[in-house]
């Protein structure tokens, strides 16, 4: 194995990630991916960001409910990923099982870069430090207008730190996350949220399935 080769060529199991600003919907299709991927007889492991391990999970309520400097926020979010990346990523890749994670790196460029306006260049740092050799092999994007994705978040549930953060906030979040999409297209397909459930399921189920060369 070189050391340049991705997590979806270097290891037998596939690594997706549901990536989108608070109140974009992916929470709503996560389960249906990983029942379609199951249907298709693949091992799921369903995992999330912060969390994912007794120690993330621990940050995570940290994380979501303490203020703090937005740099160690980043090492903190990265800490809790390299957890995860040990426990749970890495080996379950290793036996062959499919990965989802409800966010992953990404969501650090997003909130921590575009939103909090941290330098990219010390994302990149701590990305390299952390998973130099592995990315995802799909990451999905939901995207949708801040409006739309504010109404979601007021009707569905009480605010965490990061749900409480201003429109300009969420607009650099978004921003942030397009620009990943358009950086990287062979990972990043960006899943337009504002359809129905029933046409976004049949847009992941297309996706789905041509990454299991159907
Ligand atoms: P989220 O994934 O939206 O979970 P829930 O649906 O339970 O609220 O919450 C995680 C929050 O953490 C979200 O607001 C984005 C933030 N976050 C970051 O700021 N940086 C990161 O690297 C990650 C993984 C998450």
């Amino acid at each position: 194995m070189t050391s340049h080769l991705s997590a979806s060529t270097a290891l037998p199991g596939k690594f997706i990630t549901f990536e989108g600003i608070d109140g974009a919907g992916k929470s709503t299709h996560i389960d249906f991916v990983a029942d379609l991927l199951k249907a298709h007889g693949k091992t799921v492991v369903s995992s999330r960001e912060p969390g994912g391990t007794p120690l993330g999970e621990a940050l995570r309520e940290v994380l979501l409910h303490q203020k703090m400097h937005l740099e160690t926020e980043a090492l903190l979010m990265f800490a809790s990923r390299r957890e995860h990346l040990a426990q749970v990523i890495e080996p379950a890749l290793q036996r062959g099982d499919w990965v989802i994670s409800d966010r992953f790196s990404d969501a650090s460029f997003a909130y921590q870069g575009g939103g909090r306006g941290l330098d990219v260049a010390k994302l990149e740092a701590l990305e390299q430090w952390v998973h130099p050799h592995l990315q995802p092999a799909l990451t999905l994007l939901f995207d949708v207008p801040l409006d739309i994705a504010r109404a979601r978040l007021d009707a569905t549930r009480t605010l965490d730190k990061f749900e409480q953060e201003q429109t300009t906030f969420f607009a650099n979040c978004r921003q942030e996350y397009l620009r990943r999409a358009a950086q990287f297209p062979d990972r990043i397909v960006v899943v337009d949220s504002t359809r129905s459930i029933a046409d976004t399921r049949a847009r992941l189920t297309a996706i789905i399935e041509n990454l299991l060369e159907l």
